[in-house]
């Protein structure tokens, strides 16, 4: 069965422009917040406040290198916030669905004020938690919209690039959390405040940003405006000559709303292959230990014997190569694909975290400090892991799970991918730290072996959905896969 690939018309308007950057900033919240608890768990002042066990753990020269953070508290301070997220994402496809992407974004940005507020001026350990919560539902509610949203108006010869926006803001946010832990670890005894209160910013604009960008046709024919998603179409497409597309959106929404409960259709057997992959996707996506990193990055520099400012500093390295590494993937992922991409990427993330494992296993006893060299060549070895995951399963975690799904199921099976993304997240923000202590340098092996397991993973079961138009995904995909097709009988029950 051929189906072509349809062109429709538009033109990149500054407009359209103006409004990918605006919910871009949605990923730029995300990344902050990913990037400053790490430095924020690292200062002294903010220990002292409120973790008073956990620093004076660190300052006793002889404890445990591998064991002077692990600490329950310390962990739920980071981790709290994906709990709420995860929760939060279901929430708000309902309330996608019901008052539209705009209005959501902009919850979300005065959800993730409200938590810069509390965290900024926090005297109590209640408060603080009470903060990351916030930060958490806006970031639930940001996370499923604005990767949505960006796709709804992408025209579809760069929805790929335009989705990957998100993922490149998430690493700017990662970045510029690491430059702002970096000046303000200088400013006593408050940096911490401002670390937390900056994310408020970024969650501003996107505020602002929410009450100039346009609503997504696509959510307006959801909720029957049907000329005022001919206007959208035309406004973002830049052309008068709209027509065709609106014509195919009309139909995809009218086969969507024939089926009354999409989740009771994502529950069917036929819905299970881009299920599956797109929770599999992101499971992987946390199990690469890339948060190990982006959450303790100067945490676990400071463990391999950095001092507080080198390791913020090799934070920052890290950063500008995930946001580097990010641009190689818009430029190759509708070129080479998403499979040739994320098997290069596990052949380079293994050898690197097997060879940061057999470095510290070797020459970081438990009390001692790495030498110069051999800390300069973890650092560049976390540098060339980092690479990798920004070019493969960083973008394609979000990318591959918002395109595999066809119309009826796709706003309700991404909230799963979200939502199955945050639960990792928890999980191994939660738990790092006293794997850190338990495992010591054997950590990286237990990546190391997810690796492997990822690889095979994309190659017997991963379709290539490079270049396949979204909405015959299932004919062209799923239905010819030698294990998916299994999965579909004759008949499709809604
Ligand atoms: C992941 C985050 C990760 C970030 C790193 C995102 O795609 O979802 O968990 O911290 O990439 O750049």
């Amino acid at each position: 069965m051929t189906i072509s690939n349809p062109v429709f018309e538009s033109k990149l308007t500054l407009y359209v422009l103006v409004c990918w950057i605006l919910a871009a900033f949605g990923g730029l919240m995300f990344g902050y917040d990913i990037g400053i608890s790490g430095g924020v768990s690292g200062m002294d002042d903010f220990l002292i406040k409120f973790f008073p066990r956990v620093y004076e753990r660190k300052s006793h020269a002889k404890e445990n290198n591998y064991c002077k953070y692990d600490d329950q508290m310390l962990q739920l301070f980071t981790s709290s916030l994906y709990l709420a997220a995860l929760i939060a994402s279901f929430g708000a496809s309902k309330a996608c669905s019901y008052f539209g992407r705009k209005p959501t974004i902009f919850m979300a940005s005065i959800l993730f004020i409200i938590g810069a507020v509390l965290s900024a001026l926090a005297e109590h350990m209640w408060i603080l938690i009470l903060g990351r919560i916030f930060f958490g539902i806006a970031v639930g509610f940001g996370n499923e919209t604005v990767p949505l949203f960006l796709t709804e108006v992408a025209p579809v010869q760069h929805r790929g690039a335009v989705n990957i926006l998100f993922q490149l803001f998430v690493t700017i946010g990662i970045l510029i959390a690491g430059l702002v832990n970096f000046a303000t670890s200088k400013i006593h005894p408050n940096g911490w405040r401002f670390s937390l209160g900056l994310a408020g910013v970024p969650a501003l604009i996107l505020g602002l940003g929410s009450l100039i960008i346009t609503e997504t046709p696509a959510s307006l024919l959801e909720r029957g405006k049907v000329e005022e998603a001919r206007a959208a179409l035309k406004k973002i497409r830049g052309v008068e000559g709209v027509e065709p597309e609106f014509q195919e959106m009309l139909a995809g929404c009218e086969k969507a709303r024939q089926v009354k409960r999409p989740f009771k259709k994502l529950m069917k057997k036929e819905s299970m292959p881009p299920l599956i992959i797109a929770i599999s996707m992101q499971v992987f996506q946390q199990f690469t230990g890339i948060n190990a990193i982006m959450f303790y990055a100067p945490v676990l520099f400071q463990t391999m014997g950095f001092k507080a400012d080198g390791s913020l500093m090799s934070t920052i390295i890290t950063g500008l190569v995930n946001v580097g590494s990010t641009f190689v993937s818009i430029y190759a992922v509708d070129k080479v694909g998403r499979r040739k991409l994320l098997l290069q990427a596990c052949c380079q993330m293994l050898i690197s975290q097997l060879a940061i494992g057999i470095i510290l296993s070797t020459h970081l006893s438990a009390t001692g400090s790495l030498n110069k060299k051999l800390a300069a060549a973890v650092v560049v070895l976390v540098c060339t892991y980092v690479m990798s995951f920004a070019w493969s399963w960083g973008p394609l975690g979000w990318l591959i799970p918002s395109e595999t799904f066809p119309m009826e199921t796709r706003t309700g099976g991404f909230a799963f991918a979200v939502s199955a993304n945050m639960m990792f997240t928890f999980l191994i923000a939660q738990a790092f730290l006293s794997m850190l202590c338990t495992m010591q340098a054997s950590i990286f092996f237990f990546f190391s072996a997810w690796i492997v397991t990822m690889g095979v993973f994309v190659i017997f079961l991963l379709p290539e959905t490079k270049g396949v138009p979204i909405d015959s995904m299932v004919d062209r995909v799923w239905k010819q896969h030698p294990v998916w097709k299994r999965f579909f009988g004759d008949t499709q029950e809604l």
